[in-house]
């Protein structure tokens, strides 16, 4: 299958780069480009052919704690009333997984006393088909630029469509069917995979079973436990055994986490022993089972490329200033401690769709999993590496 980038590069092709996805309003790198000819929309949509990002603009909230003082932006469009900051859309499949809705959380409403609270807090949140039915209404109007709302019914029919979708990864190239010999790969199953607001959170414990955190989330691949790496066994039995051995990792080899906002500064404790699932925590899903934005550092000065804005922030306050390529949740709460904040997004299908982070910086799974074993210096060695990545691969 091709990937999203050689997907926008062949449509870009076959089409001179006038396919309805090439639009100023959201697919240009500035929606002031250029795009008088081949060549020039091709300068202008160079996000969106390179990283399949698309440009999201949102501008800083008036009672913001902190301001915009510098936006080095490379196509010359930024400011403080419309940042541009570039995205991967997000999937519209497995949504019935879903506790926050976009990267940043912007369109998971408050409601007080709704069912769906944080345990220990007021923080009460909408039912997600309520925020997907008003994403759909803003994708229309902002990305597909229609004149007028879409009316209940319309909303209700695209929730409905979107919300019966399950992709999951069925064969794979060396271990053959993911749900042979009792693995549980594939999207038949995962229909069928439990999950409530709250499954096995990782803090207080599951909120409808109270049953303390548990670390082994994923468990498709248990019955390839059995499977072991042999010179003389056949390709796929060793193909099974590296998934079952990256599974093994992803729930319980163990990282230090410090320094991420939403987690070591709001918890209080500066260095937390966990593994992958303490963030990816809803059960052979890999989601946050509450909205819970983190900032890993993705968005940090020091990982910005050339073709990335720059944001210089000031903190109204303090005066200290954060240089970052997209404050993320801070834009939707005007808080100092939300930036840089993103959500753990659902993994199933994760293969499918590099390039990888809500910036699509890095390019394949071999660079994500790389970025963990550096930014938290796991200490995970080549084979390790190797085979983590063939269980993303096998989701
Ligand atoms: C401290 C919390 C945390 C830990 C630990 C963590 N993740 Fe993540 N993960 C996140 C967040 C938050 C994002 C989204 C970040 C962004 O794009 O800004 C993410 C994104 C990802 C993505 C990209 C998905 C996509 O659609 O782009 C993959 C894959 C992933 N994580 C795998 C892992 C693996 C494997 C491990 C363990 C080695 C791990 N994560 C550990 C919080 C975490």
């Amino acid at each position: 299958m091709d990937n999203y980038t050689g997907w926008c590069k062949k449509t870009f092709e076959a089409t001179d780069g006038l396919d309805p996805l090439f639009r100023l309003v959201d697919g240009a790198n500035s929606p002031l480009s250029d795009v008088t000819t081949t060549e020039k929309r091709r300068e202008a949509y160079s996000m969106l052919l390179e990283k399949a990002n698309i440009r999201v603009g949102i501008g800083i909230p008036v009672d913001a704690e902190f301001t915009l003082i510098e936006a080095d932006d490379p196509y010359g469009f930024a400011s403080e009333t419309e940042l541009s900051l570039f995205r991967r859309p997000m999937p519209t499949t497995n949504l019935k997984f879903l506790s926050a809705v976009m990267w940043d959380g912007r369109e998971t409403t408050l409601l007080p006393g709704s069912t769906d609270c944080i345990q220990g807090t007021t923080l009460c949140f909408s039912p997600v088909s309520f925020d997907l039915s008003t994403q759909a209404n803003h994708a229309t109007l902002g990305h597909a630029e229609a004149l007028q709302d879409l009316t209940e019914e319309q909303r209700a029919e695209i929730v409905a469509f979107e919300s019966g979708l399950f992709t999951a990864q069925i064969h794979d190239n060396n271990a053959g069917n993911l749900a042979a010999s009792g693995a549980l790969g594939g999207p038949k199953e995962l229909n069928h995979q439990n999950y409530y607001f709250g499954i096995n959170d990782t803090l207080v414990g599951d909120y409808q079973t109270n049953k303390p955190f548990n670390p082994v989330v994923m468990s498709l691949y248990d019955s390839w436990y059995k499977f072991k790496t042999n010179k003389s066994a056949d390709s796929a039995k060793n193909a099974r055994a590296a998934i079952a051995r990256g599974q093994a990792l992803f729930n319980t080899k163990q990282i230090i986490i410090s320094g991420v906002k939403g987690i070591n500064d709001d918890l209080n404790v500066p260095v937390l022993p966990g593994t992958c699932t303490t963030c990816h925590n809803t059960p052979n899903s890999g989601n946050h089972s509450t909205p819970m934005p983190l900032d890993i550092g993705i968005a940090d000065e020091s990982r910005r490329t050339p073709d990335m804005p720059l944001y210089t922030l000031q903190n109204k306050t303090t005066n200290e200033i954060i240089k970052t390529t997209d404050p993320g949740r801070a834009l939707i709460t005007g808080k100092w401690k939300d930036i840089g904040r993103f959500k753990g997004p659902i993994l199933r299908s994760v293969a499918s769709r590099p390039p990888y982070f809500h910036d699509g910086s890095a390019a394949d799974l071999n660079a994500v999993v790389n970025f963990y074993n550096e930014r938290f210096n796991i200490g995970l060695n080549e084979s390790e590496k190797a085979d983590l990545v063939s269980f993303l691969a096998a989701l």
